[in-house]
């Protein structure tokens, strides 16, 4: 039995760089999600409410048609989202809390789109199974999410959140080593770089791979 994007067991993985045709999500490297558990497509399914993905974009443009300013989805390089994430997106879509109604008349559909800002994963991120990101929030570069967490604020780099709504449950690094992660940005490095710093980058021992960045990448 295979779903929409033919995952045909759990283990199995596809890079969002081959999944994405919305113009308003922008996928780095090597960025991946596995579905399997998922019944439905990545950007019509693990994100969701977010003009653009092709049956939306063959049914209206409401760029064009309503002037609407649309968010956009920032994910970066090595990003891992489980199956049953649930990116939303869509802003204040048609509904508002603070009018007198949040009933969306189609009459008057032009101004009720409110934008909530992009969301932004960063890479190196994981994103947990059943984690929900509400609209507008950053994840930071190394963050985990717990399994299941609704995320409504933005999350700190390297740091592990979890629960509803997420709190941090703790720091993945010290703060100086975060810092040191932050500098290096091994994610940002070519392929080969990182082939050759591999065995580092699979431990937790910062200052060898910070040794190594400052031998061989910065010079
Ligand atoms: C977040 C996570 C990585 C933490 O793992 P860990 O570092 O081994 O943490 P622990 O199990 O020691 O738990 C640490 C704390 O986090 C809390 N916690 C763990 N998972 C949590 C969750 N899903 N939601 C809320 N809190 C959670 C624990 O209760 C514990 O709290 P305490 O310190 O107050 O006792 C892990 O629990 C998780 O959710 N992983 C995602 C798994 C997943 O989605 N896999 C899909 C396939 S990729």
């Amino acid at each position: 039995m295979t779903n929409n994007h033919n995952f045909e067991k759990w283990s199995d993985t596809m890079f969002l760089k081959d999944l994405v045709t919305n113009p308003l999500i922008e996928v780095g490297e090597f960025s991946y999600y596995s579905g399997y558990y998922d019944s439905q497509e990545f950007e019509n399914g693990c994100v969701r409410y977010l003009w653009g993905d092709p049956l939306t974009r063959a049914a209206f443009d409401p760029v064009k048609d309503m002037g609407w300013h649309l968010d956009k989805l920032i994910i970066g390089n090595y990003v891992c989202i489980a199956a049953g994430a649930t990116i939303l997106m869509g802003g204040n879509h048609n509904h508002h809390p603070d009018w007198i109604t949040v009933y969306p008349f189609a009459s008057h559909v032009e101004k009720s789109y409110e934008p909530k800002g992009d969301t932004v994963i960063k890479s190196d991120a994981w994103i947990g199974m059943n984690a929900m990101i509400m609209p507008g929030v950053t994840i930071g570069e190394g963050a985990v999410i717990a399994a299941g967490s609704m995320v409504v604020k933005d999350v700190p780099p390297y740091t592990i959140v979890g629960g509803n709504p997420a709190r941090v449950i703790k720091q993945r690094f010290s703060t100086e080593e975060i810092s040191m992660l932050l500098e290096l940005r091994w994610f940002d490095w070519t392929k080969e770089q990182i082939e050759a710093a591999k065995d580092s980058l699979m431990s937790n021992n910062i200052d060898a791979l910070y040794a190594h960045y400052k031998k061989y990448i910065l010079n």
